[in-house]
């Protein structure tokens, strides 16, 4: 990045004023903050200023110091802090702004810089031939998805090859920078991803169809949590769901499945029930009068609450 100084004095003008509509605009905007806190309008002020000259000079630093009763060292560190304030003259079409931050310059910004000295001038913040373009280098302009990127004016020109930027640089200078369309230069919506949607792949009419022919869902349960008047979704609380309906099984059914396949499951162990056993759990039996088969077990059940 390069270092931001003022312009050389041979290229600053003496003075500086904001136009009628400008001046009257400023004149609000400094009212809108509280007395005592009229600095704050800082910024705003020298972006119209910049907005009314294409760059930021010495003068206008020196007027807007005076109208916001500041030291000229401050409104200069903030001139000189923030790359989007123009320090030096820039392009009457366009001036480029090349991010140069290193998504950018993974992604191809060393050609784009390339492009620009080639059309433009070797080194930033000069102007070209008949003064209609210029160019720096800034940090990331925060498009860094779709990468590499220009910041032209107020716009922003993404997922750029050489050529494309070549085509954007060059209508810009003939005066038609209007005809392109900021944004991503690909077939892409805004960030998306480059290869399409990946995520909410459902096709949202026919989940809407679906809904219509089964009748509408059931709003979802609710649990209070003990102790605590709000009401919960058992969705968002799994940790105080009871069981589920369809696996409550009443005792008495329990038991009497338990009886038709031989027997409770809950005989204490044997000798016949597990290999080791002493046989001290209870009276050893005959391995011939064992049971054919020990009882199923049964899934697990719970007693109902009833
Ligand atoms: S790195 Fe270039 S936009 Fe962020």
């Amino acid at each position: 990045m390069s270092v931001r100084r003022l312009a050389e004095d041979s290229v600053q003008p003496t003075s500086f004023a904001f136009s009628e509509e400008n001046a009257a605009w400023a004149k609000k905007r400094i009212a809108l903050y509280p007395e005592g806190r009229q600095q704050s309008a800082v910024i705003p002020l020298l972006m119209r200023a910049q907005e009314q000259d294409g760059w930021v000079t010495r003068a206008t630093i020196e007027t807007v110091a005076g109208m916001l009763d500041m030291p000229y060292i401050r409104v200069l560190e903030v001139a000189t802090f923030y790359t989007q304030f123009q320090l030096q003259p820039v392009g009457t079409r366009a001036h480029i702004q090349v991010c140069g931050t290193t998504p950018c310059m993974l992604r191809g910004a060393e050609d784009i810089r390339a492009v620009c000295q080639k059309h433009i001038h070797a080194e930033p913040h000069h102007l070209n031939a008949d003064g209609t373009m210029s160019w720096e280098e800034v940090e990331c302009a925060g498009a860094c998805v779709n990468a590499p990127m220009v910041t032209i004016g107020f716009d922003t020109y993404e997922d750029l090859t050489t050529e494309r930027f070549e085509e954007i640089l060059l209508a810009f200078r003939d005066g038609k920078g209007d005809t392109i369309k900021p944004g991503p230069q690909i077939d892409r919506q805004f960030s998306a991803a480059q290869s399409g949607r990946t995520t909410l792949l459902a096709d949202v009419e026919h989940i809407e169809h679906e809904h219509v022919d089964n009748g509408p869902v059931d709003p979802p349960k609710k649990a209070t949590r003990p102790g605590r008047k709000r009401e919960v979704d058992d969705e968002a609380a799994p940790g105080i769901k009871g069981p589920s309906p369809e696996g409550k099984v009443s005792s008495e059914r329990a038991e009497a499945e338990e009886n038709e396949a031989g027997g409770p499951a809950r005989a204490k162990p044997d000798q016949t029930m597990r290999e080791g056993a002493t046989g001290g759990e209870s009276p050893a039996e005959e391995p011939t009068k064992a049971r054919s088969k020990p009882a199923a077990r049964k899934p697990a059940t719970r007693k109902s609450k009833e």
